[in-house]
């Protein structure tokens, strides 16, 4: 294995049962206590065969358990249906986002042709990305309906569940966003001739007669938009809740479905089946949650993509919406293992994702006029503009909130979802440390300043930053970060850094007794 450089992290991860103490430096407010896992691809090649693309890697789970002022960390593989099959057969034989299946010598090209136009049978379960609760359980999930409920102390995958059962769809997103009556909202795809966008709930299993505290038998449509364009639907990562609104953004990354639904006969996987069409605008879908009823409005924006949305609330009369705006994702080529292990993937400025906020009036005056800026009587709209056309569509300017490239964006979820608020917290994961050596950022959305943590070399990166708040505390930013920090070389061991969220200097961090740990995705923290 390489000692220095990027390829480190994109090497088979070894589970870690007994969680091990890590030596800590500094101290840790009292009131933090709980368990903070992560998500991510943690195997990369099994056997002789390599995973292309960095979302295809299996899940490794990792688990970070605050005691007494302690921490300790322990890790190990989801153990989903793709794990078992792909490592007791010794070589990639399920498919995913960005690798294909090597052909199988066994299966005829006609069995495997009637195997995909008969039926998919595949699960395509690798929850790789993120969690989500559901009543008393957590599961790990992916942009597939299915998912794995997950032990918060062994990290053992317990029993999968599949949403698809109760709404029909094709993928979903793996950010799934939650109320604070635990009641869960998604936004999944439907393709075919009517592709459509499909908005769901999972009430709360708890709130309501259940087969178990955890269960998704509760999940319902909400409503559904069709597609711009049926043949090529968007692909989405994310979306925004507010108090009575979902929003979405149907960005220029379309899924081809002539070659989708071909896939498997030309050996396509579904990232070759993805495309960047410059020449489409980004359409916003905005659905009551209450009604299920589009909110009637044609909203255009310039082109662009958003891996991650930060808060949605509304305001007189508009909705604000925040998000990580990438200026051209193309078709995530650059996130290639191939990319990723030489360090290539930094160089892509177009993939450098950007704080950014717009502001959407959600009606339109019966006094107005073609040419119009429907935000130009809302004072506190400096600098956005929703100008009604000719046709009667609305297009819509947004604003850059933070100056310094961030990624992974988290705010203080239990004060101010969904309310109008000041602080998202991110990390610079795709940022070169030679143009920039902030590592963790704190932007002020309502003054555009932030605030910064700075690498303390070039071998750090820095993961999704979870706030953590004091439960004494009044204001919006008393509380601290947890934020793990990778290495790509073998001099700088991995840690955890805590960070006091007001200032983001340094409490403490605590040392991983571990040669590496993974580039993950996405976290949660459960307190406990
Ligand atoms: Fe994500």
């Amino acid at each position: 294995m390489e000692t220095d450089g990027f390829a480190r992290l994109f090497h088979n991860f070894e589970n870690v049962l007994e969680p091990k103490e890590c030596r800590k430096i500094g101290t840790v407010p009292s009131y933090v206590k709980g368990t903070m896992l992560r998500n991510g691809p943690g195997m990369f090649e099994i056997g002789k065969d390599k995973y292309k693309h960095w979302f295809d890697g299996l899940g490794f789970m990792q688990r970070y358990h605050f005691e007494d002022g302690k921490m300790f960390y322990s890790a190990r593989y989801l153990e989903s249906e793709a794990y078992d099959l792909n490592v007791a057969a010794q070589r990639i034989v399920t498919s995913s986002f960005g690798t294909a299946t090597f052909p199988d010598p066994c299966k005829t090209i006609f069995s495997k042709y009637f195997s995909t136009f008969m039926h998919d049978t595949e699960k395509h379960d690798n929850a790789n990305v993120a969690f989500t609760p559901v009543g008393d359980g957590l599961y790990a999930c992916t942009e597939t309906p299915y998912m794995y409920r997950i032990d918060l102390d062994t990290l053992k995958s317990l029993e999968p569940a599949d949403f698809s059962k109760y709404v029909a769809l094709h993928s979903c997103t793996a950010h799934q966003l939650y109320d604070e009556n635990g009641d869960v909202y998604n936004i999944g795809s439907r393709f075919g001739p009517d592709s459509a966008h499909v908005f769901t709930v999972t009430r709360n299993p708890k709130n309501l007669p259940s087969e178990s505290d955890h269960s998704w038998e509760h999940t319902l449509k909400i409503g559904e938009i069709k597609c711009t364009d049926p043949m090529y639907p968007t692909y989405m990562h994310s979306f925004g809740m507010s108090e009575n609104y979902l929003v979405m953004f149907e960005s220029p990354v379309r899924v081809n479905i002539q070659k989708f639904i071909l896939r498997n006969f030309i050996n396509a996987t579904y990232r070759d089946c993805l495309v960047w069409q410059e020449d489409k605008e980004v359409d916003v879908f905005i659905l009551n949650k209450k009604t299920g009823e589009q909110v009637p409005l044609t909203l255009k924006m310039n082109p662009f993509f958003t891996f991650h949305h930060a808060n949605t609330f509304e305001k007189d009369g508009c909705l604000v919406v925040d998000y990580c705006r990438i200026e051209n994702a193309g078709s995530f080529e650059t996130l290639n293992i191939d990319n990723m292990r030489n360090g290539e993937f930094q160089n892509a400025t177009t993939f450098l994702p950007y704080l950014t906020r717009v502001v959407i009036p959600l009606s339109i005056p019966t006094t107005a006029k073609p040419g119009d800026n429907l935000l130009s009587s809302v004072p506190w709209a400096k600098g956005y503009s929703a100008v009604l056309q000719e046709d009667g569509s609305i297009k819509l300017t947004e604003q850059q909130t933070c100056s310094t490239s961030m990624e992974f964006p988290r705010y203080h979820w239990e004060k101010i979802n969904m309310k109008e608020y000041k602080y998202v917290f991110g990390s610079t994961v795709f940022g070169k440390v030679e143009d920039n050596k902030a590592g963790v950022i704190k932007a002020d959305v309502s003054t555009g300043k932030h605030l910064v943590w700075d690498r303390e070399n070039p071998h750090q990166i820095c993961g999704e930053p979870i706030f953590v708040p004091d439960p004494a505390g009044k204001e919006e930013d008393d509380g601290i970060l947890i934020v793990p920090i990778m290495s790509i070389s073998e001099k700088q061991p991995p840690f955890v850094l805590i960070l006091d969220a007001k200032t983001l200097k340094e409490t403490a961090r605590f040392e991983i007794p571990e040669e590496r740990i993974p580039l993950g995705f996405h976290a949660f923290y459960q307190s406990r």
